[in-house]
């Protein structure tokens, strides 16, 4: 009987779906938000510094993720070509993450160190000098742009609101560490540091 009713009536069965759904997801995702292997940093894992996160920026402006992931799933194919699967707790000072999903390039996640910080200029610049069948965009103009020290502090300043815990004395130093930087430097920075934080315990 009443049965019917929802079925008959569009609007009510509408309203009953919304309801379900939410309930779904209320139960999926607000544990999420207490537990504290998504909510707290993993060990080893400290916010970026200055020259980092401006490096951060420049690789989310040129839309690196587009091509590129930075989260190694939990499977044995991905780990034995990327190193360790990621965990949740390494991306609590990202803002906005940079997961990604789609892999044109490989996953970046644990590139730091891979590579000398001249191999990732030249590859920057033109990734056809070290890697003949690259089909990488050439990024010439990073060299030339300079990073603005006048935002990195405000930058650390707005991230500090939302709990990412820089000091007083990082905000003060951070026009000085970044000045006299490319933006080439910066992301070169930043890119040597993806995935060499984490302490697994080994
Ligand atoms: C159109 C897709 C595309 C874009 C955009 C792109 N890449 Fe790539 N990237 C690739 C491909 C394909 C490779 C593999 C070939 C190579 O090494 O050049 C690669 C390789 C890399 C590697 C070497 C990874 C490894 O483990 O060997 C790094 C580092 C990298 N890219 C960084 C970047 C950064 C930083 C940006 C943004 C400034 C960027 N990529 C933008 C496609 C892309």
């Amino acid at each position: 009987m009443n049965h019917d009713a929802v079925e008959t009536k569009v609007g009510l069965l509408g309203v009953l779906i919304a309801l379900v759904i939410s309930v779904g997801g209320l139960v999926e995702i607000v544990p999420l938000y207490f537990q504290a292997s998504v909510t707290r940093p993993a060990p080893g894992i400290k916010p970026y510094e200055a020259l980092r996160l401006e490096g951060r920026d420049v690789y989310i402006r040129e839309g690196c993720y587009l091509c590129h992931s930075q989260m190694i799933r939990p499977f044995r194919s991905e780990t034995e070509r990327y190193g360790p699967y990621s965990l949740p707790g390494e991306s609590v000072y990202d803002h906005p993450f940079q997961f990604g999903s789609k892999r044109t390039g490989p996953d970046l996640a644990r590139v730091g160190g891979r590579y000398s910080d001249d191999w990732h200029r030249v590859h920057l610049l033109n990734p056809r000098d070290v890697v003949p069948e690259s089909n990488m965009p050439r990024f010439p103009w990073l060299a030339d742009g300079m990073v603005d020290g006048a935002l990195t502090a405000r930058k650390m300043e707005a991230l500090r609101k939302i709990g990412v815990p820089y000091t007083d004395a990082d905000i003060a130093g951070a026009a000085a560490a970044v000045a006299g930087k490319s933006e080439l430097d910066a992301l070169v920075a930043y890119l040597q540091g993806l995935g060499t934080n984490l302490r697994t315990g080994t």
